[in-house]
């Protein structure tokens, strides 16, 4: 069982499959930087190696990340490796949907369960800018099709930037009323140094449900994810809404997760630099990789721990 100093126990692990995406966000990888060289970047099995070994010490939950995963050559087949291995009960991604349309079918007969879509904004004109692509309306309609292939429950993650697009936090709420989707509010967070971070664009979560308590009072429900989502329901409401507090409330005496990064080290916390390489165990066998995950995760750090430098771009580590 893979279990930290703090006795907290590892069962959600997120891997970046690429580093590369083809947006730009405004919060994410705007001021671009270098992509790692592909022949850095772990080859399809040596992903399936890694996971497999983590699901045999506990690990139930794996979330492919980028990135953007769906630019990988052969992610299908990835999910069809992954999904054959016993004892991985729920098998998702994180997507920003470009190419979803295209491929919702296929990931599901692939064995996807689940999809989280990343859309910050309904308008053509503003999704352009954010993202650096005019594509709202793929998204759109990949949306549609996540939807319709069953690849349930479909989460739509918006991060929420003061004066960018926190005038749209009531319209996207309105989508959970009438769809069968889970809609996330997300704090900016300035991770990395591709983010556009300016103080005053971040916006604390209590604000932002405060103005979605316009449209109702929010009953909790119990959240269907792993993660650090809290989840409420309006009255009347086919879905519901998420919050994710990354900055304003720290979860780490909550935090079940590891992170494997595009070119093989697993990644402690979201927040920290540590990270351990795992690419030196890698094809000499299960029992081998097993012990240097249990090596690793010892290190894996608790809030006060955390240095200040955020030298990694969030879609180098996976969201
Ligand atoms: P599920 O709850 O299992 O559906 O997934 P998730 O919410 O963990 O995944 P997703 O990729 O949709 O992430 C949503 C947001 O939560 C992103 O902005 C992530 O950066 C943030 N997030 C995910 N994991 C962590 C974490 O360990 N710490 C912090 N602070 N934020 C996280
Ligand atoms: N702050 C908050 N969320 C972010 N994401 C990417 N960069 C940031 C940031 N700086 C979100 C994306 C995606 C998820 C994986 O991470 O919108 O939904
Ligand atoms: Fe790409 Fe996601 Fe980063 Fe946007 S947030 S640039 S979609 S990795």
């Amino acid at each position: 069982m893979l279990k930290d100093r703090y006795g907290r126990r590892l069962r959600y692990l997120r891997v970046s499959v690429t580093d590369r995406c083809n947006f730009r966000c405004l919060y994410c990888s705007r001021d671009f930087s270098e992509w790692l060289p592909r022949e850095d970047i772990l080859s399809l099995e040596e992903i399936r190696e890694v996971v497999a070994a983590a699901v045999s010490l506990g690990v139930e939950r794996v979330r492919l990340t980028g990135g953007e995963p769906l630019v990988r050559r052969d992610f299908p087949h990835l999910v069809r490796m992954l999904s054959e291995i016993p004892g991985l009960r729920d098998l998702s991604l994180t997507t920003n949907g470009y190419r979803l349309a295209e491929l919702a079918r296929e990931l599901k007969q692939a064995g996807l369960h689940r999809v989280n879509l990343s859309l910050d904004t309904l308008k053509a004109e503003r999704f352009r800018e954010l993202t650096g692509v005019d594509g709202l309306s793929r998204v759109l309609s990949g949306l549609e099709a996540a939807l319709s292939v069953g690849l349930h429950p479909v989460k739509v993650n918006m991060v929420v930037m003061r004066g960018v697009n926190e005038d749209e936090i009531l319209e996207m709420a309105r989508l959970s009323l009438s769809e069968p989707l889970e809609v996330r509010f997300i704090e900016f967070m300035p991770v990395g140094p591709g983010v556009s971070w300016e103080e005053e664009r971040f916006l604390p979560l209590a604000e932002i449900m405060e103005r979605v308590r316009e449209l109702g009072p929010l009953e909790e429900v119990p959240s269907q994810g792993g993660g650090p989502a809290r989840v409420f329901r309006l009255p009347g409401a086919r879905g519901r809404v998420g919050f994710i507090a990354a900055i304003s409330r720290h979860f780490c005496d909550r935090c079940n997760r590891l992170r494997l990064t595009a070119e093989g080290r697993l990644r402690l916390c979201l927040f920290s630099e540590e990270e351990f390489d795992l690419r030196p165990y890698l094809g000499r066998g299960p029992e081998v990789l097993r012990e240097a995950l249990l090596e690793a995760v010892r290190r894996k750090p608790f809030g006060k721990e955390l240095s200040g430098k955020r030298r990694r771009p969030m879609r180098a580590i996976g969201g």
